[in-house]
């Protein structure tokens, strides 16, 4: 796999597939990580299986509307995509899809995708929304940039059961490989959400965790 320098961005689906079309024809496998920013070195570990697997790797940005309620961060969740983007590049990613919420959500969408089996119980007993939204915007996504392979941290294990019934349901023909959690030196695993904790709540989520 050759490290890119500085990271190409697109933010149009047309532009995407430009590009994996490109590396296609060249010969070039795809793999892909999709995130919603604010990334941690549990991301990078994703971006650098995909790379391991593949010969190009894109990742997205995306902080996906439907995936909150309304009663949740979606306003707050933290943004910093040139932050990002220069992480990415270190972690060897070729290409960043980051598409405005009207790019994936053009005026008129309608469409759900309702995952049955791994989504009932545990997360969806306190957000009953939220596997619905993962299902769609990961179907748009694997649907839209078309690799071979896509990596999920198993830190969102439910998420990854839901995602890799979702495509085996729909022929998605991108196979979906899970990651192991990275912890931070204490044993608690990385998360994005971990920056809202201060020093006792991060002591008590440590204590949780037994670690
Ligand atoms: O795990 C996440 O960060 C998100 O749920 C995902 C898979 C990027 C979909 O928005």
């Amino acid at each position: 796999m050759t490290e890119p320098t500085s990271l190409p961005v697109v933010r149009t689906v047309a532009a995407l597939r430009e590009q994996v079309s490109a590396w296609k024809r060249q010969g070039f496998t795809v793999g892909f990580v999709p995130t919603m920013g604010a990334l941690h070195e549990g991301h990078l570990t994703l971006v650098r299986e995909a790379g391991r697997r593949a010969d190009r790797v894109v990742a997205s940005v995306f902080v996906n509307p439907t995936q909150f309620a309304a009663h949740e961060d979606l306003g707050t969740y933290p943004r910093r995509e040139a932050q990002d983007a220069g992480m990415l590049a270190g972690a060897g990613c070729h290409l960043l899809f980051a598409p405005t919420v009207e790019e994936m959500y053009p005026d008129g969408f309608v469409t759900a995708v309702s995952v049955g089996g791994p989504s009932a119980g545990l997360e969806t007993d306190f957000r009953p929304h939220f596997f619905g939204g993962v299902a769609v915007v990961v179907a748009k996504l694997l649907n839209q940039v078309q690799a071979d392979v896509a990596v999920f941290g198993e830190k969102d294990y439910q998420q990854l059961m839901v995602v890799r019934r979702m495509a085996r349901d729909l022929d998605i023909p991108t196979e979906i490989v899970g990651s192991p959690t990275e912890r931070d030196g204490h044993g608690l695993a990385l998360s994005s959400r971990n920056a809202y904790l201060g020093e006792a709540e991060l002591e008590t989520a440590r204590r949780l965790n037994g670690v």
